[in-house]
């Protein structure tokens, strides 16, 4: 799957599920947002038969599971083991707020996930003080996403990442402190710019904290060493202290990594979408529900990524930030 400047789509982000159980300010509106309805999701055997043309005849060889919060889907174990089934088998990661993952019964459990072919799992944590966590998710839930950090570690979903976003007057004093928490628990930690994607239209460039400022305050108490071969992923990586520890900063804004993005969307309504900024989206649920044949929907799949934009364009003076929230979108 080609785009008209030549990048490849390998990197298949699926969200699940525009559902979520914490508040996080940056994404979510302490409550008012409309959830869309079941019968716009795309149903478990939609979402497989999907990836399934996407990984056997679009090149597709990842398989990111996003929200919303993923682990809210009922099913999801079932649904890790029927893409794990797939040929050729994707790799398959999770990208989750943590709740549920120390959890024994349930959808969410790092231990059924892992059993069911999951690969891996990327957990949001912003802080390493549970009054801070309440303010920024609106939830008291901090204790909930440590147990779930250890969980996912225990269980060999290897390696754990942690991402972290910076809100200015909040917890921009706490990268540091961020990162030794996470390198005593042998945790990938990743920091991001915060994005304007949140459903109240609240990002001001101003208040975003930015990658060199997370670089200048990590560097007053770590040494840093870039590494190459940062390749399509978002994160640029450093070595802690000479390593082998690394850390990274995704600065989507400051630093867009467009140009290598190997990233195509699919919503949990069956929506195609290019780019977290994308203003236009490609319907396959219409068509799959209408019976198309998995090379007509390829040959839907395949046009609509060749529309691809160049960049996020957030630095444009037209910028105008998408309707759909990041929680709606995918993270
Ligand atoms: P791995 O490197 O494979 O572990 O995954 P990842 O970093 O892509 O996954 P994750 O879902 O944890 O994404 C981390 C953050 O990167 C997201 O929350 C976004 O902030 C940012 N990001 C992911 N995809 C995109 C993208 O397509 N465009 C931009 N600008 N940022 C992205
Ligand atoms: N900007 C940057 N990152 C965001 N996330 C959610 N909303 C935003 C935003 N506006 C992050 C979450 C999660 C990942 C999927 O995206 O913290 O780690
Ligand atoms: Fe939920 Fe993730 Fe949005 Fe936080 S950032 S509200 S965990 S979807």
């Amino acid at each position: 799957m080609l785009d008209r400047f030549g990048r490849i789509a390998t990197d298949l982000r699926l969200s699940l599920t525009d559902r979520c159980n914490l508040r996080c300010a940056y994404c979510m509106p302490a409550d008012g947002l409309e959830w869309l309805p079941n019968a716009d999701t795309l149903t478990d055997d939609e979402v497989v038969r999907l990836v399934g043309i996407a990984v056997g005849q679009l090149g597709v060889t990842e398989v990111r599971l996003t929200g919303g919060e993923p682990t809210l889907r009922a099913t999801l174990p079932e649904l890790v083991g029927q893409l794990a089934a797939l040929a050729p088998r994707p790799e398959l990661s999770l990208t989750t707020n943590g709740l549920t993952l120390a959890r024994t019964a349930g959808p969410g459990g790092a231990v059924t996930l892992r059993a069911a072919g999951l690969d891996r799992v990327n957990v949001s944590l912003d802080t390493t003080w549970p009054d801070r966590f309440r303010v920024i998710t609106r939830r008291d839930r901090w204790h909930d996403v440590v147990a779930g950090l250890a969980a996912a570690a225990a269980a060999g979903l290897a390696p754990v990442k942690v991402n972290a976003v910076l809100l200015r007057g909040v917890n921009d004093d706490e990268a540091p402190r961020l990162l030794r928490w996470c390198l005593d628990r042998g945790y990938e930690l990743r920091f991001i710019e915060q994005m304007p994607l949140d459903a109240q239209h609240g990002w001001t460039r101003a208040r975003m904290v930015t990658a060199p400022e997370i670089l200048a305050s990590l560097r007053s108490e770590f040494t840093l060493t870039p590494l190459d071969g940062r390749g399509s992923a978002p994160a640029e990586l450093f070595e802690v202290d000479g390593g082998p520890a690394r850390v990274g900063v995704i600065g989507s804004v400051t630093a867009p990594f467009c140009a290598a993005c190997d990233r195509v969307r699919l919503t949990a309504d069956g929506q195609v979408r290019n780019c977290l900024f994308a203003r236009e989206e490609s319907d396959l649920r219409t068509p799959l529900r209408a019976g198309a044949s998995d090379t007509e929907i390829a040959e839907l799949w395949r046009a609509a990524f060749w529309g691809k934009r160049a960049g996020h364009g957030i630095d444009d003076a037209a910028f105008r930030q998408p309707d759909r929230p990041m929680s709606a979108i995918g993270g």
